[in-house]
């Protein structure tokens, strides 16, 4: 039995091998396969974000289950009831606050409070024109709540748009915005043009495993390939915490974090304000005192008691593996094909209009897998993991890792065409600003820009395979 698997996986490696070498890596048609591979959900609908892998071990469900409570799980000021480690300055109180349901997060709308999921990045540019992450006062991100009468928020900020209209050559037209920001609140000066704003929004979280598991190796070879297609993807170097090393950037719109866990602590440091060994430090900018000496709950553990000296984080690592698990283990969702044929055509002009070069249908699991049956396993995520030169009109000219101010990772197309119907609105692109997909192709630039051009000049209802196809994976 176990030899017949080896056998099969061997001749689908060497089918999958032998359709890369005819029609050239990332021009492979993916028929209507679904996209996770094992890790493809039976159902749709609402909860389509939130289902499990169905091979998880026992102690892997259990794990699964912990970490789904604890993405859920909201934090507070100690002496609160509830997990003590908030802040004391902070964004959302919980994952699922800017992840709802595993998904995106709702754009935010003219002259709403930029908030749960929508966030600000913030930049520096000092006087020699050397640009760092972070800003010297408000650090590299904008927290707009904080500890109620103990600690003053950094600031907040709102949006509006500005439209401009795209006409196709055959006359239709498309109104397209793009985010302008409002700083107001501000509670350490003011921000002046040395300042880098970069709006994020929070991305759906699911199939990210796979992601994480792809090799090096195969992300490099991607790479290679492209710079013969006359691209420049490249992958993103970042320092991974816990070894201490240089190594490829997975995660966030410039795959600046390199696994699923210290992404966690990430997010727990950046955007909730609780501590972990990743980052021991609260997340108080030198300026901010009042935030620097209100007492972290990990001094004298909320969760589990003081111990000594001894640094306890608020998060304990084995949080940090449930998450991790949980996130590695969600399903992405069945193909949804109304018209098969359609939805082929769509696919085969995707290829054409070189989207495939960037969005790679098909990746590779390596060996570190969850379990076992996830090893060496193609799935279609619609990904290179790589950065590319998306042009000005996308750049935020805020770098991160060896991503620099016009380099975005390419996104997994995987799952987008439910995002609206589970966020209850569309914002595509890193800032959201994109109310469809149409709208997030016509922004392409830089190295995609032949790609959207041939795009552009397809006729209507080709456009609208594209579109059709991609609502499908
Ligand atoms: C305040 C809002 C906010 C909260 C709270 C939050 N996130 Fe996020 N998350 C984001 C944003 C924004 C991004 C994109 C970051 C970037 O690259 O700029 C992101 C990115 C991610 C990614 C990367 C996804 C990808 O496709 O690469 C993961 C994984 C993630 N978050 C997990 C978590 C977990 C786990 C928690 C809770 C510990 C959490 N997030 C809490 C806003 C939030
Ligand atoms: C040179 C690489 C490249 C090519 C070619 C390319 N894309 Fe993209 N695509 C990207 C990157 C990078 C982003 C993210 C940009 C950002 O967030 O600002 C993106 C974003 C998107 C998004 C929004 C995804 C999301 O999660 O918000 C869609 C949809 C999309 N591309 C479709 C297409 C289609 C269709 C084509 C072909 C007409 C195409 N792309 C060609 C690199 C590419």
């Amino acid at each position: 039995m176990k030899v017949q698997k080896q056998v099969f996986k061997f001749l689908f490696r060497l089918t999958l091998f032998i359709s890369f070498v005819q029609i050239g890596y990332g021009n492979q048609s993916q028929g209507l396969n679904d996209s996770g591979g094992l890790l493809s959900a039976k159902q749709h609908g609402d909860l389509s974000f939130m289902l499990p892998y169905e091979g998880l071990t026992a102690k892997l469900g259990k794990r699964f289950v912990k970490g789904h409570e604890q993405f859920d799980e909201t934090w507070v000021l100690a002496p609160a009831p509830g997990v003590w480690g908030l802040g004391p300055t902070f964004n959302e109180a919980n994952c699922v606050g800017c992840h709802p349901k595993n998904s995106r997060a709702r754009p935010a709308k003219v002259g709403e409070e930029i908030e749960k999921g929508n966030v600000i990045k913030l930049g520096y540019r000092d006087g020699d024109g050397v640009v760092s992450p972070a800003h010297p006062w408000y650090g590299d991100q904008l927290q707009n709540r904080a500890a109620e009468n103990r600690v003053p928020i950094e600031g907040s900020a709102n949006i509006s748009y500005e439209y401009t209209q795209f006409i196709y050559p055959d006359n239709t037209s498309v109104a397209l915005k793009r985010p302008v920001i409002s700083v107001k609140n501000l509670n350490f000066g003011d921000l002046d043009d040395s300042t880098i704003v970069s709006m994020r929004i929070a991305p759906q979280v699911i199939g990210l495993g796979l992601l994480e598991w792809v090799s090096d190796q195969d992300l490099l070879e991607i790479a290679e390939r492209q710079k013969k297609q006359g691209l420049s993807g490249r992958p993103n170097y970042v320092v991974d915490l816990e070894t201490d090393r240089l190594v490829i950037g997975r995660f966030g719109w410039k795959a600046a974090q390199p696994n699923l866990k210290q992404q966690t602590a990430v997010a727990f440091h950046a955007d909730i304000g609780a501590t972990t060994f990743f980052f021991p430090e609260k997340n108080c900018p030198k300026i901010q005192a009042r935030c620097r000496e209100l007492p972290s709950a990990a001094k004298c553990g909320g969760q589990g008691g003081c111990t000594g000296n001894n640094f306890r984080p608020e998060v304990l690592p084995s949080r940090l593996k449930n998450i991790t698990t949980y996130l590695q283990a969600l399903n992405i969702p069945k193909r949804r094909i109304s018209n098969p044929e359609e939805t082929l055509q769509g696919d085969v002009l995707f290829s054409e209009s070189g989207c495939a070069s960037c969005h790679v249908p098909t990746l590779v699991t390596g060996v570190n897998t969850l379990t076992k049956e996830l090893r060496n396993m193609a799935f279609h995520p619609y990904t290179d993991l790589l950065l590319h030169d998306m042009g000005e009109q996308l750049a935020d000219h805020r770098p991160e890792g060896t991503a620099n101010g016009e380099e975005w990772r390419t996104p997994p197309l995987w799952g987008i065409g439910l995002v609206n119907e589970i966020s209850g609105g569309l914002g595509l692109l890193h800032d959201g600003r994109a109310a469809s997909i149409e709208e997030a192709i016509l922004w392409h630039g830089g190295e995609a820009l032949s790609s959207r051009q041939k795009f552009v000049n397809l006729s209507k209802s080709n456009r609208e395979r594209i579109i059709q196809f991609i609502n499908s994976l």
